[in-house]
């Protein structure tokens, strides 16, 4: 009698959403609706992405967070861009990790984009973070090219003592499509929050709950294209924080939203906001 209580205990209790004591970043711009508004690359429809512009822009529109990405330059330093070259988003050609920051200083960085942001600074993320402190939460994404199999002395490390220095750390979600990156966080910095962004080839068959288990994070990240009703019932379940990324169409935002995000990643977090305030 007492082993079928606890079964129908068991069984009701996982069909009830909980929360693990998931961490996520305190949010400075957080308007109070339990929803998380996210510039993706800073506000990167209006200025070129990963720019000082495009993260201005996106702490005037109020967005509650702001992603960027970081990479290594060929002499160490955290560096924001998103792709593993220079090509498209600068004047120059070459992998990222073929120029060191002195050299990444001097390229046109904002001109790709519209001559207005001609003149455009590279930005490595000191000053990025600097610029924004305490004005917006920023979710770090470390680009897999940066990643070595260990985490001293690696772009972890690096991220965390820029962050750290700035005494931000209350502010900041790490984030990565390297799942390297989610060891090497528990390792230095077990307590800051961190979102696995999912990759297929590192997942195997694991539902995103497993995942999270395994890698012992506090948030699920994925495509809008890769949200299927089996995460979304996982997802639930478990109270797992999910974000979505990248959502620029009003229609996909409601749906999205509906379905329980507890935030998007837009390159307009302004349509993103007012889409969140009109629902
Ligand atoms: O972190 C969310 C999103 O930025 C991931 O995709 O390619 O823009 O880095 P990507
Ligand atoms: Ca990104």
């Amino acid at each position: 009698m007492k082993s079928l209580f606890s079964l129908i205990i068991v069984l009701i209790m996982s069909f009830i959403p909980h929360s693990q004591g998931f961490i996520l970043p305190e949010l400075p711009t957080d308007n109070g609706d339990g929803f998380i508004v996210i510039a993706h690359r800073g506000a990167s429809a209006y200025a070129p992405e990963n720019t000082l512009s495009s993260f201005r822009l996106a702490v005037e529109m109020k967005a509650e967070m702001m992603e960027l990405d970081v990479s290594l330059s060929k002499d160490g330093i955290p560096v924001v861009i998103h792709d593993e070259t220079v090509n498209r988003t600068t004047d120059a050609n070459g992998a990222v990790s073929d120029f060191t920051v002195d050299e990444l200083k001097v390229l046109e960085t904002g001109a790709w984009f519209s001559e207005d942001f001609a003149g455009e600074p590279f930005p490595t993320l000191k000053e990025v973070l600097s610029e924004v402190k305490g004005e917006i939460a920023v979710n770090i994404e470390i680009k897999s090219e940066a990643v070595k199999n260990t985490a001293e002395g690696g772009i972890v490390e690096k991220c965390l003592q820029i962050v750290r220095t700035l005494g931000i750390e209350k502010n900041i979600i790490f984030s990565s499509f390297d799942y390297r990156v989610m060891d090497h966080l528990n390792e230095l910095a077990p307590d800051l929050p961190k979102a696995i962004l999912y990759e297929e080839s590192q997942s195997g068959n694991l539902l995103p709950s497993e995942l999270v288990k395994k890698y012992k994070v506090d948030a699920f990240n994925f495509s809008h294209r890769q949200f299927s009703q089996e995460w979304e019932d996982d997802l639930k379940v478990h109270g797992i924080p999910f974000f979505i990324y990248t959502v620029n169409e009003e229609k996909l935002m409601k749906e999205l939203i509906e379905r329980g995000a507890t935030g998007i990643f837009s390159d307009k977090p302004d349509v993103l906001k007012s889409v969140v305030e009109n629902l």
